[in-house]
């Protein structure tokens, strides 16, 4: 939804400027999570706390973070060049959930007129409602629509009506996210507390990057869990007084003492400067002060892990640069070759036409005994479970169900104990699939996340997984996730049928087929200078139908929410053998349909489809095989595609889908990346 970025270095000289360009260049390697709006909150002059002067200025602005860039760099008083040792500025791309994309909305909400307490949120506070209304009536008013305003109000007031004068930050911070409900990662300043950091998660992502010239005092953050006792101060329905305990943290040893710290919703903003990283979990609460980091919580529970790991990320920033293509989604589109094999790698043996998933292999016994598997996902991530659901039933021998994260809770689905529920999800992190793995771990089912994100909260809450190592995918859009999700799918199928003689020959084939995909799939990609070409036809029509049936009916309702969400045509996905029950009405001369057409068991069927497309004047652009004479006939142009394995097909018949998609939004001049009103990890419901 929201990005999230922060940045606090301790004894790091750095001049204003670096230090605004940081931040900004933060938000930007964020803007995929939301872009209707932007701001950045940093001291006024880093050595002046609020008893000698100081004070908070915040800058928001409506749109992308460029223009509140340029806002930034107009502001003469900022003394750009002056150089500070500490800096600790929040900042926030925003995607409007509660009131419109506005400045008043933007990140980061206020305390006040003074900018006491300043926050950057993102998630939902579901309780907002009744807090907003116990702060105003305790003389509060609110400027903006948003539920965010409600958390740094509540922390003033928590701040004014403290029981000491020398209450901690985090301690305040962690009374007002007790009154929270909802789902939310958040960062705060104050001018109370000049250069200290507060972060906490619970159902958003947040991690923390941590660079030091010097030697860190620990690779482990131990937990301080707090102890409190109730009191009740009229706003909130409790608050708590925490008791003074020591604690470890983490910071540098050695002379110099110089450390800094990154904030964000996801690596892919700090992995230029530090590839060390702790990710939060629900309920911490970490703080930063005088250079020292510290992890607490405020309850223990049994099976709670004692520390924080300091993990080091493999991915490179190359890796989440755009190289030599004008878009993220064109590079995504292209690099699936590469993916594809980064999937496989080190998973598929050839010579024994076996499969090894590492991160099943504890829980594969239980797995392979179950009674029925679940897939579960959202959008693109559904789509896979779709494409792959006949393989998996075909090598599995198990009824497989396939379901629509907010639909499947919508029914309160029954699970059972021998259920196995896969996650499937690129982020890792949207909240209705998050929601539909707490409500089967609830019911006692073996669960299983495929993520593409190391860390993610899916990865993280389930009882095991497969990583899909398919890079980094920044565009809104997702295309080399998918591809990858389908080949995870199938070797999972593999898997499973690998003790059967009878299915020998079929997973050699398989097997086989999954070692030439990375080739015909850059045969496909060479078609796309036609596919522009094809764009350019189509680029000013309504509407676009997209038709097929079997093992491609998953790619016509992934063609379609590509060619909508970066297009903003009209475009369905029809299954071929629903068309003369009612979208046949659509068929004229004037309608552009793409029909799907392999040599698989459907290609009599998809034919007399395409011949009663014909009858009606409809003119169709088909899909099929190279050299497909008998298609040729009918089809008002061909896109012909390498064959492979049947099931594999789905893999190769999206591409041209996914570059169509493309070339089509480049020419109506939209925003590729950046699709209006859609964020890259929905973690809202
Ligand atoms: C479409 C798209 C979305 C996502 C969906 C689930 O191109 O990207 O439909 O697939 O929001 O996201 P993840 O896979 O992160 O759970």
């Amino acid at each position: 939804m929201c990005g999230i970025f922060a940045y606090l270095n301790y004894r790091v000289p750095r001049t204003r400027k670096a230090a605004f360009e940081i931040l900004i260049k933060g938000l930007q390697r964020l803007e995929y999570r939301g872009y209707d709006s932007a701001g950045i909150a940093v001291d006024e002059d880093n050595e002046k706390d609020h008893k000698n002067g100081g004070y908070i200025c915040l800058f928001r602005s409506k749109g992308k973070v460029k223009a509140l860039a340029d806002e930034i760099y107009k502001q003469t008083f900022l003394n750009f060049d002056k150089v500070f040792e500490v800096h600790f500025g929040i900042a926030h791309t925003r995607w409007a959930t509660h009131g419109i994309p506005n400045e008043v909305n933007s990140h980061p909400q206020r305390s006040d007129k003074n900018n006491e307490f300043v926050v950057v949120h993102n998630g939902i506070i579901t309780n907002y409602k009744d807090l907003r209304k116990c702060l105003e009536s305790k003389g509060f008013e609110f400027e903006s629509e948003t539920d965010t305003e409600v958390i740094p109000k509540l922390t003033k007031y928590m701040y004014d009506n403290r029981e000491s004068e020398d209450v901690r930050f985090s301690t305040l911070v962690e009374r007002v996210i007790q009154q929270l409900e909802g789902a939310f990662a958040v960062v705060f300043k104050s001018l109370h507390f000049p250069c200290e950091a507060v972060a906490a998660r619970r159902g958003s992502p947040l991690l923390i990057g941590v660079c030091s010239k010097c030697k860190l005092s620990t690779d482990q953050i131990p937990i301080l869990y707090q102890t409190y006792k109730n009191i009740n101060n009229g706003c909130t329905s409790k608050t708590h007084q925490t008791e003074t305990e020591h604690f470890k943290c983490l910071h540098p040893t050695g002379e110099e003492k110089a450390i800094e710290f990154y904030f964000a919703s996801d690596a892919s903003a700090i992995i230029e400067h530090t590839k060390k990283v702790i990710f939060l979990e629900d309920d911490d609460i970490a703080a930063v002060a005088n250079g020292c980091l510290s992890i607490h919580r405020i309850e223990r529970s049994v099976g709670d892990i004692k520390s924080r790991a300091i993990h080091t990320l493999q991915m490179e920033l190359h890796q989440i640069m755009k190289g030599n293509f004008s878009t993220f989604m064109q590079k995504e589109i292209f690099e699936q070759p590469e993916s594809i094999v980064n999937t496989l790698r080190g998973r598929v043996n050839i010579e024994t036409s076996t499969v090894i998933l590492g991160g099943l292999k504890d829980h594969l016994k239980d797995i392979k005994r179950c009674r029925r598997l679940l897939l579960i996902g959202c959008g693109t991530s559904y789509h896979s479970a779709v494409a792959t659901r006949q393989v998996l039933e075909e090598l599995t021998e198990l009824p497989v169900m396939v379901e629509l994260a907010s639909d499947f809770l919508d029914r309160s689905t029954p699970v059972f104990r021998d259920d196995v529920c896969f996650f499937i999800s690129q982020s890792g992190e949207t909240a209705d699939t998050l929601m539909a793995l707490q409500y089967c771990k609830g019911h006692g089912a073996l669960t299983i996340g495929i993520t593409n994100t190391v860390g993610s909260s899916i990865s993280r809450e389930t009882n095991c997984g497969i990583h899909l190592n398919a890079g980094p995918e920044i565009g809104v859009a997702s295309t080399k996730a998918y591809t990858s999700q389908f080949v995870s799918l199938i070797m999972f199928g593999l898997l499973m049928s690998q003790d059967r003689i009878s299915m020998k020959q079929r997973r050699k084939e398989i097997i086989n087929g999954l070692q030439t995909l990375p080739n015909l799939i850059k045969e496909v990609l060479a078609l796309d200078n036609n596919i522009q070409l094809l764009a350019q036809e189509l680029f000013q029509h309504k509407s676009l139908l997209v038709m097929g049936r079997g093992y491609h009916y998953a790619t016509c309702l992934e063609g379609a929410l590509k060619i909508k969400e970066i297009t903003y045509m009209h475009s369905e996905g029809i299954l071929a053998g629903e068309l003369k029950h009612g979208p046949l009405a659509l068929i004229d001369e004037r309608m552009p349909i793409i029909m799907i057409a392999m040599r698989d068991p459907c290609y009599i069927k998809c034919q007399n489809a395409v011949q009663q497309i014909v009858a009606r004047q409809g003119r169709p652009i088909i899909l099929c095989a190279k050299n497909d004479e008998e298609m040729r006939k009918f089809a008002y142009q061909t896109i012909e595609i390498p064959q492979s394995v049947d099931c594999l097909q789905g893999i190769l018949t999206v591409i041209p889908l996914q570059l169509l998609s493309f070339h089509l939004a480049v020419l109506r001049g939209y925003d590729v990346d950046c699709p209006r009103n859609l964020a890259k990890s929905v973690t809202v419901e």
